[in-house]
């Protein structure tokens, strides 16, 4: 569990945003444990709730040592983060930037869409006027009794954010709707009303992943990359509000269910994938790693050993180049950020390499990638880049995480 879509969210961009937790009775209520910690790994400020319900199943001292602060309860003191007296039903109000209710039982839906405030986190949500997410879980049955969906739709139509549960087997042994949402959902939708949403209205395409060129029956040529880059760029341009197109390659990371995602194999494959959908978008994220080239296939069936204990020859032939062909038939608006990996001696002749290299692609925006300094490139997390635009602005980023670098490259594709 989170794993990927987490590593591609977390940016420092969200660090000291402050979001209020509202947990609830049900058995999942354990896992807003791992939740609060991704987000306290991210540096968001989180204070959390705990219902009376909620209780039964984890305590205030797990949430108060994992960092959240403050943690209230119906019997917590008036004391606000900074340990003096406050109105603590008034607090998340007044100091949390969004607030999610995760896992939302049946009867807290009940007292939130009736406007209810008989205990702590009722009246926390009623004081609340920024934005609100409730994830319910839940017996398939409870779900789907009119009453609570008559709930969920008053909810809905006052712009609550609800996260429909899961299908599947719940606690109780039933089977049907009524699993909370995945915890990368959680902190994706708590990221999502947090960030800015400065990409809204914007139709992005990103292709990311390697491409396999399939020679016999069950060889390919390929390369190491893992797709981490593009899944960093998609995710954030989602997260900033965007419309997200992700042509990717084989082995490509999960990405957020709201993005559109076109599962390709070979370069002429996502060479078309990306062509058919260029001409609809606004800014474009060439992060794969594609093969520049493709062996004459040898066939279906398995090529086999006998014959050629002394070796053999394979020939290539030329794949397009996406990148460029899409950046030089672009029609007028659409802006193009490119990559390169490069092995280079240092960073200066990084910059070099990635100079020629957007003058040939007509980037706006290229990102040299160094493949081969220590901890950086393919598989990694982090990268050390040179970037430069049109212009001639140029920057190097040492080690930076992958999701800071797609923030980053988004926010000066869209200055540029
Ligand atoms: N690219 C592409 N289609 C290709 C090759 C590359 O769209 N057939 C894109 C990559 O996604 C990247 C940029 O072009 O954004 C540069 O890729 P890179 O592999 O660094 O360079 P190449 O163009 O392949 O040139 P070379 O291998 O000679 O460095």
């Amino acid at each position: 569990m989170m794993d990927a879509f987490s590593s591609a969210a977390q940016n420092t961009s969200f660090a000291g945003r402050r979001l209020h937790l509202g947990i609830c009775g049900s058995i999942a209520c354990y896992k807003m444990a791992d939740v609060l910690r991704a987000l306290l790994k991210m540096g968001l400020h989180v204070s959390v709730t705990l219902t009376d319900g909620a209780r039964q199943f984890v305590t205030p001292g797990l949430f108060e040592a994992l960092g959240a602060m403050p943690v209230f309860t119906n019997h917590a003191p008036r004391q606000d983060s900074f340990g003096e007296e406050a109105f603590a039903h008034l607090e998340p109000g007044q100091r949390a930037e969004a607030m999610l209710i995760a896992p939302a039982s049946a009867d807290a839906l009940a007292r939130l869409a009736g406007g209810r405030a008989c205990d702590m986190l009722s009246a926390q949500a009623l004081a609340f006027d920024g934005p609100l997410l409730v994830a319910p879980a839940m017996n398939p049955r409870m779900w789907a009794h009119a009453a609570t969906q008559d709930n969920v739709a008053t909810l809905r139509r006052r712009g609550v954010r609800i996260l429909a549960p899961g299908n599947g087997s719940t606690a109780c042994g039933d089977q049907g709707q009524g699993r909370l949402v995945s915890s990368d959902e959680l902190l994706l939708a708590c990221l999502q009303a947090l960030a800015p949403q400065d990409m809204a209205g914007l139709r992005v395409m990103v292709t990311l992943g390697p491409t396999r060129e399939p020679w016999d029956g069950v060889r390919f040529w390929s390369n190491p990359s893992s797709g981490r880059m593009g899944a960093a760029l998609a995710t954030a341009a989602w997260l900033r509000g965007a419309t997200v197109e992700a042509v990717c390659g084989p082995g490509c990371p999960p990405l957020p269910d709201g993005v559109r995602r076109h599962d390709v194999r070979t370069a002429r494959e996502m060479f078309e994938a990306a062509q058919s959908l260029w001409s609809e978008m606004d800014l474009g994220a060439f992060s794969a790693a594609v093969a520049d080239f493709s062996p004459v296939p040898y066939g279906e069936a398995k090529f086999k050993k006998e014959g050629a204990s002394d070796g053999f020859s394979v020939s290539f032939t030329s794949n397009p180049d996406i990148l460029r062909t899409l950046s030089l038939g672009r029609r007028e608006g659409q802006k193009v950020l490119g990559f390169a990996a490069e092995t280079a001696p240092d960073m200066d002749a990084l910059m070099t390499l990635v100079r020629g290299k957007r003058q040939r692609k007509q980037a706006d925006l290229l990102a040299g990638n160094a493949v081969n300094a220590p901890g950086c490139g393919f598989g990694t997390d982090s990268n050390s880049m040179a970037v430069l635009d049109k212009n001639g602005h140029e920057e190097i980023w040492t080690s930076q995480s992958k999701a800071d670098v797609a923030w980053k490259l988004w926010s000066w594709l869209l200055r540029v």
